[in-house]
């Protein structure tokens, strides 16, 4: 039987590929403010606004290209069970078909009904429009989980790194729980790799392993180690 890895991934993993991610210098926040664009009052405020902006990035993901990292994690499911927990609202994980993906923030492709949220459609295109609806005649929202809302994922991704044996943390600056709270329920007796060009602060001291490198020459430096 294969050994379990799991990664919990943020927006650093898709940087090489042109996706901006969110608390670096040049991140998607600097020019907008939280509270406008990705809280549900945002929403109930300014619906077309909060709806242009995803639109937008939607654009912006369908344009990027999967990088090498995301390769190198489908190919050491030949080796490795390998379960990917990502913070990513992009599909870059899906189009080099890693196998076991869960969403904790949703999936900027997908519409979702604003009657009921159990309610989940592909989007056709790059935009959702102000007037397309669900079946119950609901305005369609992005499939995107808000600041203050729940993470409907959370319990079946906190069950994913319990069981596992290896797990690498990649591109991620841990400052958004419930998902930066998941490396804690990794057994500290059993091996962490963290990948990322800058120190992200761990509690843990015991069987951590350090990669300060991008995505991408960090996933070639842990394919040498594993
Ligand atoms: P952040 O922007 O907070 O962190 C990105 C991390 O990626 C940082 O630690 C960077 O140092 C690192 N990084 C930058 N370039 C990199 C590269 N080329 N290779 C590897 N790492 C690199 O993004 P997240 O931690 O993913 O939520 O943010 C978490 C959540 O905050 C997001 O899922 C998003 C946002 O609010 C929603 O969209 C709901």
């Amino acid at each position: 039987m294969k050994q379990k890895l799991v990664v919990l991934s943020g927006a650093g993993i898709s940087a090489e590929s042109g996706l901006k991610t969110f608390r670096d210098s040049d991140g998607l926040w600097e020019g907008y403010h939280v509270e406008d664009v990705a809280t549900l009052a945002a929403w109930q405020a300014n619906m077309r606004l909060v709806q242009n902006f995803y639109n937008l990035r939607r654009k912006n993901v369908l344009e990027a290209e999967p990088n090498n990292a995301h390769f190198l994690l489908k190919q050491l499911e030949e080796k490795y069970e390998v379960q990917i927990i990502t913070q990513n609202v992009d599909n870059l994980h899906e189009r080099v078909g890693s196998s076991s993906i869960l969403h904790l923030h949703g999936l900027i492709t997908q519409a979702k009904s604003t009657y009921d949220d159990s309610l989940i459609y592909e989007i056709k295109g790059e935009e959702i429009l102000m007037g397309d609806r669900c079946e119950f005649g609901s305005q369609l929202r992005p499939n995107i989980v808000w600041f203050g809302e729940a993470v409907p994922n959370i319990e079946l991704a906190t069950k994913l790194v319990e069981e596992a044996d290896i797990m690498l943390v990649i591109g991620t600056s841990l400052q958004v729980y419930p998902a930066a709270g998941l490396v804690q329920y990794f057994d500290t007796r059993k091996q962490l790799y963290v990948i990322d060009p800058k120190k992200v602060p761990f509690s843990r001291t015991q069987n951590i392993h350090f990669i300060e490198a991008k995505a991408t020459d960090g996933m070639i430096e842990l394919m040498k180690l594993l």
